[in-house]
């Protein structure tokens, strides 16, 4: 496993990541139950994963429990992300909402520490920019928790260069959790160069773009789960199935090479400049052993040219 430095923090963290999202289960996803998600997350220490992301939200505290449950004996080894500023009123996809106020913040903090079972979080990441609270007033708040010892560095998520720009006026942010995947591409323009001059590390979600680029599925599937819904993403209509044309061209390169079309994905993503770690879902240890198969090897010249030309 490759190790690499997260932004301007001292963490080195796996250049693939555990993405705890799916092993939370419903009202998101469904799952092959716990005792299946508990093995994928050993499995993944095991071969030498360090670095595990989760939020609140994933299955309403489920996934932050089950993570804190399973890493409880090896917790000095690993490195904690979760998340704050989603809450929900009710356990309903529709009752969720943004909040990043100082209110919020102080309150979900003591919920994941809980949950986590940890005394610090390592990095602490805003989910998703709430534009009805200030910036300064998000940050403030980070910071007051930083130096209260309950988490280690501040990260955020979805943010635009904008929005960091603002952060970066009140105080530090050492990581963006973007999307990121051969299908979603948007950050590389703009985003990613200034993350790299701001020495602020990018985290990929997504790199499978929730599975697509696994190549199981195809144009007949129906998501009977949120990706049905239209959250984020697209798994419908047209878009969905140029999608999969596309899929299917990078299927038959990964396998000319031995590889399966998610090995190749994931590589993918690692290798591009700026990217720190891509934090894979999976829903049991051989999907988490396929996944690491990922890294510790180079596309070609060739085959890099051959994927710029699909995607
Ligand atoms: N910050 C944010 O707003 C945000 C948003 C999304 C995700 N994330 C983070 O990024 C992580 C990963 O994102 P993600 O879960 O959307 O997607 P992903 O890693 O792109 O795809 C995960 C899905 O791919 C399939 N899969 C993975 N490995 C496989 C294998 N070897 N063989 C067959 N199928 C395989 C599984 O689908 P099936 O379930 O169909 O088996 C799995 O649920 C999340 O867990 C979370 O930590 C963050």
């Amino acid at each position: 496993m490759e190790y690499r430095k997260l932004g301007d923090s001292d963490l080195e963290i796996s250049v693939i990541g555990f993405g705890a999202w799916g092993i939370g289960g419903a009202p998101f996803w469904s799952t092959e139950g716990d005792h299946p998600s508990c093995k994928a997350i050993l499995k993944a220490f095991d071969l030498g994963v360090n670095f595990f992301d989760t939020a609140p939200v994933y299955g309403f505290g489920h996934s932050e429990e089950l993570l804190g449950k399973t890493l409880k004996p090896v917790r000095d080894k690993v490195i904690l992300a979760t998340k704050c500023g989603l809450v929900w009123d009710k356990e309903q996809l529709g009752a969720i909402s943004k909040n990043a106020s100082r209110a919020s913040i102080l309150k979900e903090v003591e919920q994941s520490l809980r949950r986590l079972q940890t005394d610090v979080i390592d990095l602490y990441q805003v989910h998703w920019p709430d534009v009805d609270t200030p910036q300064e007033e998000t940050m403030e708040t980070l910071l007051e928790i930083q130096a209260q010892g309950k988490i280690r560095h501040i990260g955020v998520s979805n943010y635009s260069v904008e929005q960091m720009k603002e952060c970066l006026k009140v105080g530090n942010i050492v990581s963006l959790q973007p999307e990121y995947s051969l299908l979603e591409r948007s950050i590389e323009k703009e985003t990613v160069p200034f993350c790299t001059r701001n020495q602020i590390g990018v985290i990929a979600y997504s790199p499978l773009a929730s599975g697509v680029l696994t190549g199981k599925y195809d144009k007949s599937t129906k998501f009977k789960d949120w990706r049905s819904k239209g959250i984020i993403g697209t798994f419908t209509g047209e878009g969905y199935e140029n999608n999969i044309d596309k899929v299917d061209r990078l299927k038959a390169l990964a396998e000319a090479d031995g590889k399966t079309c998610g090995q190749m994905a994931i590589n993918w993503v690692t290798a591009q400049r700026g990217l720190v770690t891509a934090l894979v879902g999976v829903k049991n240890e051989n999907q988490m052993e396929e996944n690491l198969r990922s890294v510790g090897w180079e596309l070609s010249a060739s085959q890099q040219e051959k994927i710029e030309a699909i995607f």
